[in-house]
């Protein structure tokens, strides 16, 4: 399914003309296609319907509260990281018992926040997180239920920043300590362990990493049971892939055959935590294009959208299409290859660095100052990990549902760049 298509010479989300909402918002403007969001959350939960798992929809990847809205209403859960994402998902409206709550420095605040709010399991990273875990509950007189975060060392072949679950990262305990720290979870009467917990990294575009970490909760969870444990849940992360290029994600139903059949054996609850393939092909970031330049041989699209709106590009040289709203040349099927009719040029942003830069080198029909630009997978990580570096007020998010439109954050202004500062 694909909610942004060029109809007429020009793009579109769903029913309505991208250059509208630019027209009406501003740029730069993240546009939201409500039905890509809910297609892409209902393949997932169809593909793993036979064990009715919990979807925890990762809070990370995109935080708007209307979105969070539309997943609580399609059943989705949610994975959180810190107090703030509880809070958001509480005030989307959560049954916060289906909720877990992963994270290396969860803080005694942030515990008990989390145990008065009755979540379904703390995701564990260490012995010392443990152990203050147990402490906060005991002080709430409380039973804190928890799944140990196991690093299984499996290379799931993403970028070094993104990759979480090999020896080396700061995530997780390796299998001796997880095994140590599940004794010790038997020996407190404030501790339940509920499950193993997983996530590998991502995006993973194949599926071998989740059949190796599903084949390992198996073992783990059969060793854990024959000496007393109850534990009943796999966790096994997000990390799901997203197409950014073409069609080079697998659908959920392929991860799903291969993580199924060890579920099915181990009699065991399942949790997911999928972020960017829920929301990543879900939302354009579409920007106005300031200056062409060329120097150094080299062309240059200056435009409105920087790396405080999409840091994608700068912090993973990660790849996202870009194309014009309403192109002289009709868009590739491969955005990467040399296109007749276009030249190379670095898209870039008005931030004064040289890491500021949404493409390089990429192959464009010619475009004017004051055209439209759409940059595609957008959705994940996109605003979520936006800023106010250069004192750029934030973006605005629409939300945009067959032909009716919905401003589900409003552009941020000057005043709200200073609206925090206190002092002389
Ligand atoms: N669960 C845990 C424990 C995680 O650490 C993450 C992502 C997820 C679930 C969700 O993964 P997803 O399904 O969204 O791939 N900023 C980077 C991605 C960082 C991912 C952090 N953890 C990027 O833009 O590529």
């Amino acid at each position: 399914m694909d909610a942004f298509q060029y109809k007429g010479g020009e793009l579109w989300c769903e029913d309505v003309r991208i250059s509208e909402l630019a027209a009406e918002f501003g740029t730069p403007l993240f546009v939201y296609s409500q039905a890509k969001l809910l297609h892409e959350f209902r393949a997932i939960k169809e593909a793993f319907a036979e064990t009715d798992p919990v979807l925890c929809y990762s809070v990370k990847a995109n935080s708007n509260l209307s979105l969070l809205k539309l997943l609580n209403s399609e059943g989705s859960s949610f994975d959180v990281v810190s107090g703030g994402e509880l809070y958001r998902v509480k005030h989307a409206g959560a049954d916060t018992t289906r909720v877990v709550f992963a994270g290396v420095g969860k803080t005694d605040e942030e515990i008990r926040f989390g145990l008065e709010s009755n979540i379904l399991m703390f995701n564990v990273e260490s012995e010392a997180e443990l152990d203050a875990i147990a402490a906060v509950a005991k002080s709430m007189d409380r039973i804190a239920p928890v799944a140990l975060r196991l690093n299984p060392d499996i290379d799931a072949k993403t970028h070094a920043k993104t990759t979480t679950g090999k020896k080396g990262n700061k995530f997780g305990m390796d299998i001796e300590r997880h095994n140590q720290l599940a004794d010790k979870v038997l020996a407190n009467p404030h501790l339940e362990l509920r499950g193993i917990h997983m996530h590998l990294g991502s995006p993973i575009l194949t599926t071998d990493p989740y059949e190796a970490a599903a084949k390992k909760a198996l073992e783990v969870v059969t060793e854990l049971r024959s000496k007393g444990h109850r534990t009943n849940w796999i966790n096994l992360g997000g990390g799901f892939g997203l197409s950014y290029r073409g069609q080079e994600a697998p659908p959920a139903s392929r991860y799903a055959e291969v993580i199924l059949p060890y579920i099915r054996k181990a009699e065991c609850r399942l949790a997911l935590e999928p972020g960017r393939s829920i929301c990543g092909n879900a939302a354009v970031l579409v920007s106005n294009v300031i200056y062409t330049k060329r120097e150094g041989g080299k062309l240059f699209v200056i435009q409105d959208a920087a790396m405080n709106d999409l840091v994608r590009p700068a912090m993973y040289d990660s790849f996202h299409r870009i194309w014009p709203v309403a192109p002289r040349v009709a868009p590739p099927v491969d955005f990467e290859a040399e296109v007749q009719g276009c030249e190379p040029a670095d898209v870039v942003g008005p931030i004064c660095e040289s890491g500021d830069y949404l493409a390089k080198a990429r192959w464009l029909p010619e475009v004017k100052r004051g055209e439209l630009l759409s940059t595609f997978s957008a959705g994940a990580y996109g605003m979520a990990m936006s800023s106010n570096y250069n004192s750029r007020p934030r973006a605005a998010e629409v939300l945009v549902n067959g032909s009716q439109v919905r401003l589900i954050r409003k552009r941020e202004t000057y005043e709200d760049l200073i609206a925090f500062e206190r002092g002389l």
